[in-house]
């Protein structure tokens, strides 16, 4: 095992990528896809985990980041870009419903997909199923790598090849700082005839709990971090830096015949032993304070063994990368507010506002940029900024696509 050679664009290479990756987007070509299956059960947030508010200022969930976003593209290459949402049977009712109550976020309804993944039992110890209920098994979502599989069986797969999808952008719930259907990220894919393409950053230290992308066997694969050895996940180069330096958070886009030929691959099944509420012998129901059951998952990035060519990119962080994972401390929704407050800061200090900055560089105020307003640096100095007070809070809204509350 070695690591995954890794593209750093810049200069005329990024410039060649965004231009063919704005080929793409204007002959309408690029959809994305967002995994909202997930339980969320670090968070423990009621309700679907899109739901959950982030927005510094206004308290919008991160559906209406990712959403918005998705307008903004759309309105700048003239073509929508579809929104695939996959949910499971938890969570698919609420999702729509949500959806709807904003209508849509501005998008129109017939680019928003909605399906759902597949349900597994869960065994206990013995090997027997778990039930939730004296007439009811338990059923939990099948894991992210459910949705090669949920794509074909929805029906969604042929709705992305009638309309002439060629390139898919995955992404997951969690993140609002993610740059969907970036230009470069497809034009860099399409350019490299490649199935898989994925975007890296680098590890923040040996101790951060992330996929790491290496070379295996001559192929490139994602190595989850409890899967590395301690010896290899601190290994250093000669200069001290970190052997295994780069960690994917789960941003890929993937070529539609690739997702066509995934949709019948078997995918390993990986375990996780979990606290699974469960009805005893006499019917009672038991909330058990250890793990108890066994559930069962696949993981999306195994399919990575079977792309023909797979291409890892590197992208900053800072700019692109503020999960919310847990409830308190890091990547949790206050960690998240402040992360999307400095970005934007940063964006609008760089536009000439002059947001002031505290000792430690953080804004001093809160910042908030609806992506429909503004979906990058350049978008936000080609707007008028006049008016702009940076002593108070900042919140700049989209009037031309209010999205109803
Ligand atoms: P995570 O692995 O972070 O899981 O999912 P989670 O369910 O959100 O949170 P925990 O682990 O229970 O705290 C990463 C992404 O994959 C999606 C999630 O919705 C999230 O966007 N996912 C995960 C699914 O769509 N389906 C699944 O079965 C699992």
């Amino acid at each position: 095992m070695e690591p995954a050679p890794v593209v750093e664009l810049a200069g005329d290479a990024r410039a060649a990528a965004v231009a063919r990756g704005e080929e793409e987007l204007h002959a309408g070509r690029v959809a994305a896809l967002l995994v909202a299956g997930g339980q969320g059960s670090r968070l423990g947030f009621d309700g679907p985990k899109g739901c959950c508010p982030v927005g510094p200022v206004s308290d919008e969930p991160l559906f209406f980041f990712h959403a918005r976003k998705l307008l903004a593209r759309g309105r700048r290459y003239g073509r929508p870009v579809p929104l695939y949402v996959m949910t499971s049977a938890a969570n698919d009712a609420a999702t729509r419903a949500f959806f709807a109550s904003r209508a849509f976020f501005g998008l129109a309804e017939e680019d928003v997909f909605f399906f759902s993944q597949g349900m597994w039992p869960a065994l206990d110890p013995e090997g027997r199923v778990v039930l939730e209920a004296p007439d009811r098994v338990f059923l939990s979502p099948d894991g992210h790598g459910g949705v090669l599989a949920a794509l074909e069986r929805s029906g969604a797969l042929a709705d992305m090849e009638a309309r002439g999808i060629a390139s898919v952008c995955y992404f997951q719930v969690d993140n609002p700082m993610v740059d969907i259907a970036d230009p470069a990220f497809v034009g860099l894919h399409v350019s490299e005839g490649a199935d898989w393409t994925l975007k890296v950053c680098r590890r923040t230290g040996a101790a951060e709990k992330m996929g790491m992308p290496v070379l295996r066997g001559g192929r490139t694969a994602i190595v989850e971090y409890t899967e590395f050895s301690e010896e290899d996940r601190c290994a250093l180069e000669p200069d001290g830096s970190l052997r295994f330096a780069w960690g994917s958070p789960a941003l890929h886009v993937f070529s539609v015949p690739f997702l066509r030929r995934e949709a019948a691959a078997g995918l390993p099944v990986h375990l996780a032993h979990k606290k699974v509420p469960f009805v005893d012998a006499s019917g009672a129901l038991v909330k058990p304070d250890a793990p108890n059951a066994y559930k069962f998952e696949k993981f999306v990035f195994d399919a990575l063994a079977d792309a023909r060519k797979a291409v890892c990119l590197a992208f900053g962080r800072e700019e692109e990368y503020a999960p919310v994972k847990n409830r308190d401390g890091e990547k949790s929704p206050a960690a998240c507010r402040a992360d999307l407050s400095r970005k934007w800061a940063r964006w609008l200090r760089a536009a000439g506002v002059g947001v002031p900055l505290g000792a430690d560089g953080r804004p001093l105020r809160r910042v908030e940029i609806d992506p429909a307003f503004a979906d990058s640096p350049a978008a936000l100095a080609a707007r008028d900024l006049a008016g702009v007070d940076p002593a108070g809070d900042v919140l700049l809204s989209d009037a031309d696509a209010p999205a109803s509350r």
